[in-house]
């Protein structure tokens, strides 16, 4: 049985004024969720946030990491740094750091090779524009994203990993995927970890939907038999409905 994993995705929001606020107020709220809980925030409200969650069960992701372990890299964060500051998740290959900041899925493959090499869980996107999904591409599109991200990842490592799969059409826009639509291409991924690795690896592995989930679409998402969580951007901005999301 695979655990439910709901994250929020805070995105370039939130000071750490702001952040604490925000989750000292969804700690109690979601104090009772059976499912995983983490919020994924800006890097310069890691501190804070993790303070505030002390005494919470709700973990503590970012949202970028490099590839290289130090050096001349400005304006850039390595994952000893995260480490120290016990960040548990990052994630990589959002679709908003592919299409504005240039990464592709062999820097998507580098990054996520770095924070497993300093013992951070990895919540990896994958997903089609719109363009690619109105020419019926978005399974092709999906699946080489899969491989090239697994590049050389073992499959002990497969466990530190959670897929997440945002339709980029589906993001910031309120259109979800169909429910119906989301579980057959999440299904497909599941099948592509199968080919890479084996049925229990397949089996095992955790994949989110992303894309406009809400407090009103989230338990008819949920209730996909392939769909183990969401990665949430707008609707985890505010503790009451981000809570009612992870208490779906
Ligand atoms: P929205 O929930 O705002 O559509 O964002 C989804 C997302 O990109 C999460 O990473």
């Amino acid at each position: 049985m695979r655990k439910p994993i709901i994250a929020g995705n805070w995105k370039m929001n939130k000071t750490p004024e702001e952040a604490k606020n925000l989750v000292t107020e969804l700690g109690p709220l979601v104090k009772d969720a059976k499912c995983e809980v983490v919020v994924c925030v800006p890097f310069v409200d890691l501190v804070e946030t993790k303070k505030a969650l002390r005494g919470t069960k709700i973990k503590l992701g970012a949202q970028n990491v490099h590839w290289a372990e130090y050096g001349a890299f400005t304006g850039e964060i390595s994952a000893t740094m995260l480490k120290e500051l016990k960040v548990d998740y990052v994630i990589i290959g959002h679709s908003e750091r592919r299409q504005y900041f240039g990464e592709t899925d062999q820097t998507v493959n580098a990054k996520i090779k770095a924070a497993l090499s300093k013992d951070l869980k990895v919540i990896v996107c994958v997903g089609e524009t719109l363009e690619q999904y109105e020419a019926e591409e978005t399974i092709t599109v999906v699946s080489k994203q899969t491989i090239e991200a697994f590049k050389d990842i073992s499959k002990d490592e497969l466990k530190k990993i959670v897929i997440a799969y945002e339709p980029i059409w589906a993001i910031g826009t309120g259109k979800t995927a169909s429910p119906t639509d989301a579980e057959e291409t999440i299904s497909v991924i599941r099948k592509t970890i199968k080919r890479l690795y084996n049925t229990a690896a397949s089996e095992a592995i955790r994949i989110q939907y992303g894309g406009s989930m809400n407090p009103k679409n989230a338990s008819e998402l949920m209730a996909m038999p392939s769909i183990d969580g969401g990665l949430i951007g707008g609707a985890s901005l505010n503790a009451q409905d981000f809570a009612k999301v992870v208490n779906y």
